[in-house]
This record gives structure tokens, C-alpha cells and sequence, in this order.
């Protein structure tokens, strides 16, 4: 499962202003991010069009504390849908209730994604609402229930393998006829309420895929677990499931050759593709996923550090300080 102490390390302010002063970061940055603005998003979905991959437009933002910065974030999803429209991309948009006010009030939340979803619906656009930490789950995947039933059915939630709850809501979803994005779950969860060994949380995401691939609306199976990718195309081969009838979802930057594969074999595939300034976050859970991705930053800020120190030494040589 995730690295705790790494994903411990999100909310910690102070590291991220070193990391984006930082400049041995920055492959690594752009490696999950398109870049700051949606303008550097655009072409890295056209390119994925043109190898016919789906996106999902996400910008990054998170627990907005004040009602101008939750309908900032409300405006910034929409500007997404109108850039979708305008370059005619293939792209829908994942959305953070938190970055719209969940902190604030419920209320202001719904109210921002009714915004969003009015606009999205306009253009023929499905919204994902990405799911968050635990103690926002339900209130999360209410408000999405309250949308549904109010007529947006361009909507559709994130629900996680290692919540013990999940099997529940997907049984819920299906019956209301939901599309499902199914996930393993990226944040650091108590075992109260969330299975802490990798094995579970993969054993639950089967049993949670398979019922949604019987009977599910259009799922979206988000992983890049090949034994998992590979034991849903058995399933589906074998219960006669058309590969219309789901899609695979991977995230930017990982597994790019597990994404063009399962294109030439005649699956649909959607990349998620985040962008914006508030990047640190996000960060932190993509390194927290993979040790290996820590170790690669780690050397890197040796190296830039032993750089600085270098160029250090070199100016106290100059003026005759050493
Ligand atoms: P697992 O972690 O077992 O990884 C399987 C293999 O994938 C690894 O061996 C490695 O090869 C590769 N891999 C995985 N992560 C990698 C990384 N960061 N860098 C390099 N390689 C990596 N979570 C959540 O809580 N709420 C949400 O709304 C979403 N939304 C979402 C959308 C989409 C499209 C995806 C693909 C994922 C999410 N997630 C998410 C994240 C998800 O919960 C999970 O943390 C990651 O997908 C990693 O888990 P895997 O399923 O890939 O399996």
C-alpha cells in the first residue's frame, strides 16, 4: 500500500515550497504533470487523441478553505470544458469536491459542481468526482447520489478497493445505475476502515471489478496492476463482455506502454492528466505508490545539493576563503 511517512508528508508546506524551488525535482514533476497551466495540457492530450487514448482533464487543487477559492476552483473546471470544446479534444474532467468547498460546507460544494455540471452537460461532457481521503467518502459520493437523482447523469464517482465499505456503495451504484471509476485508494487510511496489505486491498479491487463488469454502467478499471489488467481481459473474454463496454484508466506519466498495448488490442483507454500549480500533493502520493520513484528524487536533490555545495566551495575559493 502506500508509503505512509511519504504520504505524511503532504501537508507539509515548508517541503513543498523546497520542492518547487527545487530544480532536480522538476523532471519528476513533469514526469506526472503536464505542467502549471491548462495551455500545457493540450497537446499532450491531442498527441494521446491521436493514438486514440481518451483524457481526463484534472486541475490540481485540494481543501480550499475560503468560498472564493472553492468558486475559483469551480471556474477553473469549467475553463477546462470550455478548452475541451474549443480544440475538440476527447477529453472529460475529474473534479475534487474538497477544491470546491467540501471543508466549507457540503453545501457549497454541491452548489459549485451543479455549476460545473450544468456547463459540462451543455457540451456532452461526463464529470468524475475523484474521491479523497476517507472521512470525505460518504459525504462525497452523497452529493453525487443527490446530482444523479436530480437528472445530471454525466456524473460518476471513485470508489476504493481498500475501504471496507466499498463493496456496499458499488452494490448501491450499480442499482442506481452510477459509472463507476474503480481505484485501489491512495491515502494513508486507519485499519478500521481500509485494508492495510497490498494482497487484500488486490483481492477486494477483483471482487469489486468483477461485479461491476457484470453489471456495471460503462466502468472504468484504474490501474496499471498488469495481473489485474490481464485477469479483467480473462473475465470479460469469458463472460462475453464487449470491450465497449468499459474502459481501462491510467494515470499521466506511468505505464505508457501498458496504455498503447491495451489500445492495439481493442480496448478503450483514458490517461488522467493533472495540471495547475498546486502539484506538491499529487506528487507525493505518485512517489508514496513506488519506492522506486523516491529513490530517483532522493538522488537527484544529492546531486543538485552536491552541485550547490560545489559551486559553494568554488566561490569561497575565488575569493580566497577556502
Ligand atoms: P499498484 O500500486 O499495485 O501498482 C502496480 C504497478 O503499476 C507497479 O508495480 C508499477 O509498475 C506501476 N505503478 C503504480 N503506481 C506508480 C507510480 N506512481 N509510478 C510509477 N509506476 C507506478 N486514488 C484515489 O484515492 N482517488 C482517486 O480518485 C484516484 N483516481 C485515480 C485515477 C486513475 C485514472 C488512476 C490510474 C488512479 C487513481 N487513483 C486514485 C490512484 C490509485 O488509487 C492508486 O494509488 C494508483 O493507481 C497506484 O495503484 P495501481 O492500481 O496502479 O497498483
Amino acid at each position: 500500500m502506500p508509503n505512509r511517512l511519504l504520504l505524511a508528508l503532504a501537508n507539509q508546506e515548508g517541503l513543498a515550497r523546497f520542492s518547487m524551488e527545487n530544480s532536480a525535482l522538476r523532471p519528476m514533476v513533469l514526469r506526472f504533470v503536464a505542467g502549471e497551466g491548462l495551455d500545457d495540457a493540450v497537446p499532450i492530450v491531442r498527441d494521446l487523441n491521436k493514438q486514440s487514448i481518451r483524457a481526463s482533464l484534472d486541475h490540481l487543487g485540494e481543501n480550499t478553505t475560503d468560498r472564493d477559492s472553492a468558486r475559483a476552483a469551480a471556474d477553473a473546471y469549467e475553463q477546462a470544458l470550455q478548452t475541451i470544446v474549443a480544440h475538440g479534444l476527447d477529453a472529460n474532467i475529474s473534479v475534487k469536491l474538497t477544491a470546491m468547498g467540501l471543508d466549507i460546507a457540503d453545501s457549497v460544494a454541491e452548489q459549485n459542481l451543479r455549476a460545473v455540471l450544468e456547463r459540462a452537460r451543455a457540451h456532452n461532457i461526463f464529470v468524475r468526482t475523484d474521491m479523497e481521503a476517507s472521512e470525505y467518502t460518504a459525504r462525497t459520493l452523497e452529493i453525487g447520489q443527490h446530482m444523479h437523482a436530480a437528472g445530471y447523469d454525466n456524473v460518476g464517482p471513485v470508489i476504493q478497493a481498500y475501504l471496507y465499505r466499498s463493496m456496499a456503495d458499488i452494490e448501491r451504484l450499480i442499482r442506481d445505475g452510477a459509472r463507476v471509476r474503480l481505484c485501489k485508494g491512495a491515502y494513508d487510511e486507519a485499519p478500521n476502515v481500509a485494508f492495510r496489505r497490498k494482497r487484500d486491498t488486490d483481492r477486494n479491487f477483483v471482487r469489486l471489478m468483477e461485479a461491476l463488469l457484470d453489471k456495471g454502467k460503462y466502468p472504468a478499471i484504474a490501474t496499471h496492476d498488469e495481473e489485474i489488467i490481464a485477469h479483467a481481459r480473462r473475465y470479460t473474454r469469458r463472460c462475453g463482455i464487449k470491450a465497449e463496454r468499459f474502459e481501462f484508466q491510467m494515470l499521466y506519466g506511468v505505464r505508457r506502454d501498458l496504455q498503447e498495448e491495451l489500445v492495439t488490442d481493442g480496448y478503450n483507454v483514458r490517461v488522467y492528466i493533472p495540471y495547475g500549480v498546486s502539484w506538491y500533493p499529487y506528487l507525493v502520493r505518485r512517489l508514496a505508490e513506488r519506492p522506486a520513484n523516491l529513490a530517483f528524487v532522493l538522488g537527484s536533490m544529492a546531486k543538485d545539493s552536491n552541485q550547490a555545495s560545489g559551486v559553494r566551495r568554488q566561490a569561497s575559493v575565488i575569493r580566497g576563503q577556502s
